[in-house]
């Protein structure tokens, strides 16, 4: 991949670009903004550490989208992050404004990029632009799984004592309180996280995961987020630009699979060189599909309300 650009530079979006130019994953790495000169500034800022970070991706920001022309990766980030009290939901008329025209403009110049969506509502956001792009749904898809399966992942390790690395997890469904940690397929390397963790205590750590991004927007006050959901987008990129065929839970369209049809959902899925090239579908017990069922209504009472 030669070249990957980010919309929104602000916390995500700022951070997102400097990981990917960082790690090398694209020779040109551009960062987008409305606000005059700021992605300018940051973008220099980032190049000018490249000597001492020892990364030769040129990196660079702008206000103009010819500067994204042909990109072979667009990551949407624009759009407001809550404050706190608000949910996730209640962002969905600022941010339809924010990333329908938003979507416009990067298909208008990078008509064969894939487009990685970042802003909330996400699952909401994610529909906006695979409907708007007339992208086929394997060039459209949102980060969100990997994001609470990292909390979830991280909860578990500072529980247990153990290294991040040993732990696996699945998060499934929309983005939002109504997500779904599958507990069943959880493990401590290889071993079952019910080996280590009581049930009241998993339960507990279930909460914190689902409330998780309410958390941060709690201690921080004027925003949320942003060092773990742009580790999670740069993982992303990472498996598509280097053809990993991880398999991540990320937000995709379905239709048909876990019995839901047109809308995006959180579910894990194969990403490589093609992007988004297999949605995976597990056996869920009662209880579990009963949750997922509860989190697409969630989903769709939020894609209900877009003008699409
Ligand atoms: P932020 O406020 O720091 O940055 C947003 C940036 O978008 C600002 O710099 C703003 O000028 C820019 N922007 C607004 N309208 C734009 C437009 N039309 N074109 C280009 N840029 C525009 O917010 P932050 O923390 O970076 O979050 C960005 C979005 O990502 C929020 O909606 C937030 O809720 C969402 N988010 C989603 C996560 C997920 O798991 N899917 C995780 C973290 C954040
Ligand atoms: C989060 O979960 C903001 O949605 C974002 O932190």
């Amino acid at each position: 991949m030669s070249k990957i650009s980010v919309i929104g530079a602000g916390h995500v979006g700022e951070t997102t670009a400097f990981k990917i130019a960082e790690k090398e994953l694209a020779n040109e790495v551009v960062l987008l903004d409305v606000i005059e000169d700021m992605p300018i500034g940051k973008g220099l800022d980032m190049r000018e550490a490249g000597p001492v970070g020892k990364f030769d991706s040129k990196i660079y920001g702008t206000n103009s989208y010819e500067d994204t022309a042909n990109s072979d990766i667009v990551v949407i980030t624009a759009g407001k992050p809550r404050k706190p009290g608000m949910s996730r939901d209640e962002l969905v008329d600022a941010n339809f404004n924010i990333v329908k025209p938003v979507t416009e403009n990067v298909v208008k110049h990078s008509p064969n990029a894939i487009l990685i969506i970042v802003s909330n509502p996400l699952d909401a956001m994610a529909y906006t632009a695979y409907k708007v792009s007339g992208f086929p749904k394997h060039r459209v898809f949102g980060m969100a799984g990997i994001l609470d399966t990292t909390r979830f992942r991280a909860f578990i390790a500072m529980e247990i004592g153990v290294s991040v690395e040993n732990i696996q997890a699945l998060v499934l469904g929309g983005h939002g309180d109504t997500m779904v940690p599958i507990v069943r397929y959880t493990t401590v390397s290889g071993i079952p996280v019910s080996h280590f963790i009581p049930e009241d205590k998993l339960d507990a750590i279930i909460q914190r995961t689902a409330k998780g991004g309410g958390e941060i927007v709690k201690y921080l006050k004027t925003g949320s987020a942003y060092y773990a959901p742009a580790m999670a987008v740069t993982e992303m990129v990472e498996s598509i630009v280097k053809d990993k065929k991880k398999i991540l839970p990320c937000a995709a369209y379905l239709e048909g699979e876990y019995g839901i049809n047109g809308i995006y959902f959180g579910s894990p899925v194969k990403l490589g060189a093609n992007g988004l090239e297999e949605i995976i579908e597990i056996d869920l017990n009662d209880a579990e599909k009963e949750a997922i069922k509860k989190s697409e209504a969630a989903v769709r009472s939020v894609i209900d309300i877009l003008d699409l």
